[in-house]
């Protein structure tokens, strides 16, 4: 039998789970492993004369019929999958960013090369949600995407929940236990989400969403007093991946928390699970969930994707069409400012008469219905706690609404799912 040869590009965590899951696989075999550190100790054994420190060894490799990318970020991985895809090589890869920044390119290079890319790890780790949108969902209209996309910030809002505990106390114990990286900006500030997002919302939509027209915010501002009410109020707080698509290809995707209702799947969520819940047309509704990151689930994509090539390799002259990108259209990006929203407000007031009739008033100025206003007591510095929740609003006038109330504090405002 000839076995699919494959060159490895990183063995960092997923690089040793996928090496490990291919040694039980006989129809594929590693022949060359690039790795930034030769003398690094691993928790795998890989025979020396299959290790170099030189990732072009890899590319340039004319054994070698399918590169896996497995280091991330833009530059180098742009420099070496470019050049693979040149020497005639297809790709599997799990880095979102390089998919979000230049997936356009990618695909178009692909396509002129006749080789494929495949990414199954790059969005939602194990999660299968590429192949199945562009395989048995493929007849559907997907105007929808709601998503937890991060596991990282996933663990920090349910630890926070669960201990009452403040964000900078859990992400330094999530950094001890190795959840969180000691740079954990990539994950909390919502950059890692939106690298999902975006490609996500271009394969579902069909049509191409551009990484810079979407929102972003993290949840470094989330406050444990936040989440206690948000429960209060039934609700939890989730980093939410948004997208929508309407009839006339307007896409608003988006990146920031939201207060999820009990009564939504996402709010059940928890520690570093991920989830995507997808709305559509035949299909309706549906959520897939599950380990988002991690060795073994990352790995479980990567090879999927790599047998995938290996069923058709030698077998036609244009692999997995269904498994190409054709984009004809970009979508028209919607400004945050133009988006509709619920809103929980908390606001620290001083301990007036009328404080709370105020408030309702400059929101009633602005056509903004209140859903719930919440205040348990008076503080002992003569201040009031008022959480606020409104109905459907128009970004920009919750925006006017924050900037005129004067003598209050807004100490958080976040959108609320529906
Ligand atoms: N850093 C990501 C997370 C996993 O925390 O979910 C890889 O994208």
């Amino acid at each position: 039998m000839n076995k699919l040869r494959i060159g490895l590009i990183g063995l960092g965590t997923v690089g040793c789970g996928v090496y490990k899951t291919l040694e039980h696989i006989d129809n594929v075999e590693i022949v060359k492993v690039a790795v930034k550190n030769l003398n690094k100790q691993r928790s795998v054994d890989v025979p020396a004369e299959m290790l170099t420190g030189d990732p072009y060894e890899v590319v340039n490799n004319p054994s070698i019929d399918v590169v896996v990318e497995l280091i991330g970020g833009v530059n180098p991985a742009w420099d070496y999958i470019s050049t693979a895809i040149k020497n005639g090589k297809h790709i599997v890869t799990a880095n979102k960013e390089l998919l979000a920044k230049k997936g356009e390119e990618l695909f178009n290079l692909a396509e002129e090369h006749n080789r494929v890319c495949l990414y199954e790890a790059a969005i939602a780790g194990g999660i299968p949600i590429i192949m199945p949108i562009k395989t048995i969902l493929a007849g559907n209209k997907i105007n929808k995407i709601q998503a937890i996309l991060n596991g990282t910030t996933n663990y920090i809002l349910t630890k926070m929940d669960a201990d009452g505990a403040s964000y900078e106390d859990v992400l330094k114990e999530a950094q001890q236990l190795g959840y969180a990286e000691t740079d954990p900006t990539g994950d909390v500030e919502g950059f890692d989400a939106m690298y999902k997002i975006t490609t996500l919302a271009t394969i579902a939509f069909n049509s191409r969403v551009k990484v810079e027209n979407v929102y972003r915010e993290g949840i470094t501002k989330i406050r444990k007093e936040d989440i206690l009410r948000a429960n209060e109020l039934g609700f939890k707080i989730k980093l939410i991946a948004n997208a929508t698509i309407d009839e006339n290809n307007n896409a608003d995707v988006r990146v920031h928390p939201m207060l999820v209702p009990k009564n939504n799947m996402l709010a059940h969520i928890d520690y570093v699970t991920n989830s995507v819940a997808i709305t559509g047309h035949p299909i309706g509704h549906i959520v897939l969930s599950g380990p988002g990151a991690g060795e073994f689930p990352t790995a479980s994509s990567v090879v999927g994707d790599i047998l995938a090539i290996a069923r058709e390799f030698n077998t036609t002259d244009y692999l997995l069409p269904m498994m190409r990108c054709h984009h004809h259209s970009t979508a028209n990006p919607v400004k945050i400012e133009d988006t509709y929203n619920k809103y929980y407000l908390s606001i620290t007031a001083p301990n007036a008469i009328g404080v709370i009739a105020k408030i309702g008033t400059i929101c009633a100025n602005k056509d903004i219905s209140l859903s719930s206003i919440l205040q348990k007591g008076v503080e002992a510095d003569n201040t009031a706690e008022i959480t606020v929740i409104t109905e459907m609003c128009l970004e920009k006038k919750i925006r006017e609404v924050v900037s005129e109330l004067d003598n209050c504090t807004v100490n958080s405002i976040i959108r609320v799912a529906n």
